[in-house]
């Protein structure tokens, strides 16, 4: 069963709404209240909706997330039931400094098809070829890029690869240094990041590196709809994160998983600008109206753009 399109609007809704409330913190230094003011305003719009929804990715367990914890219910129970994955303010540190690339983010599937991710780092690679065994996170990143530029016929040295700029990165930086790609470092946000290679207007071929999970699984979704590929591989570091890991059902923790095993069936994924970066702009507030720029894409329907909207502010 597909997701009806009428909840496009009110997805776009829910982000910008917490887009703008995020917005008023920009530059004041305060993550901590950028994220929840973002936080507050998408769990009071979803709670309007009429949809019974699961917060299957959220901001932590009920001990350490009052609000938009995992398993928290939303929506007033008279519609559709939904999963949803949720990062009201993906690059807090991009509105705490007033950086390009702040998001408010939410991707949405019909019940029991978005994976359950614990909060914990990912392996990730994305690509436009959608093929198998052209980019693998099993292969070595020579590999991955002699195959990606036989499958794009783009000389290694006119190819992209955009990757976060983290020391736990500097063997893969080397390599592809090494192989003269060209690469775009980035400093937070990897949601954007992965999502890059979905339009060759942005000029990068390749995502990868290590990221957060949840992050991982939100933009899975919105690589879904663009016929993108995606692998992620969960990096368990402690026991403590193993035991969360099982009681989510995760039994095989160095498991590499595949784009379809994260999200399957029907999607909606919005992600609105909160400061402006390579996807969508930022809001701009115009007396009592506010501008947003939305990233929407909706599986079924095949609708991928950006939407611009301008609502009133009250
Ligand atoms: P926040 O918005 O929660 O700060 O996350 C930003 C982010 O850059 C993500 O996009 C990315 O997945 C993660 O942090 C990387 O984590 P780390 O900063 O620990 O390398």
């Amino acid at each position: 069963m597909a997701i009806d399109k009428k909840f496009i609007d009110q997805f776009i809704k829910v982000t910008s709404k917490a887009a703008l409330s995020s917005s008023y913190l920009v530059g004041k230094k305060d993550k901590i209240a950028a994220d929840k003011a973002a936080v507050d305003s998408m769990r009071l719009e979803l709670n309007k909706m009429d949809i019974k929804g699961r917060i299957v990715i959220g901001e932590g367990e009920l001990d350490e997330a009052p609000m938009l914890y995992i398993g928290e219910e939303v929506g007033n129970k008279k519609g559709p039931e939904l999963d949803f994955a949720v990062d009201p303010l993906e690059g807090t540190n991009f509105v705490a400094n007033n950086l390009p690339g702040a998001l408010a983010v939410i991707a949405v599937a019909e019940k029991n098809n978005l994976f359950n991710a614990p909060e914990t780092y990912m392996e990730k690679i994305s690509t436009k070829a959608k093929e198998k065994n052209v980019v693998d996170l099993d292969y070595s990143v020579k590999k991955n890029i002699f195959n990606l530029s036989e499958y794009l016929n783009k000389k290694p040295e006119n190819l992209t690869a955009c990757i976060l700029d983290r020391p736990r990165h500097n063997k893969i930086i080397n390599e592809l240094s090494d192989l003269n790609v060209n690469i775009k470092l980035i400093t937070d946000g990897d949601v954007c990041g992965a999502l890059l290679v979905t339009d060759e207007k942005y000029n990068v071929d390749i995502f990868l590196g290590t990221g957060g999970g949840p992050e991982g699984v939100i933009a899975a979704t919105a690589l879904d709809a663009f016929d993108c590929s995606f692998q992620g591989r969960f990096l368990f570091k402690t026991d403590e994160d193993k035991k969360r890991a099982n009681k989510m059902g995760i039994k095989d923790f160095s498991k590499k998983y595949e784009l379809n095993e994260i999200i399957s069936g029907d999607s909606i994924f919005c992600a609105t600008g909160i400061t402006s970066g390579d996807l969508v702009s930022g809001i701009e507030i115009k007396g009592n109206q506010f501008i947003s720029e939305t990233l929407v894409t909706h599986k079924s329907s095949g609708l991928k753009k950006v939407i611009k909207l301008d609502q009133n502010i009250l």
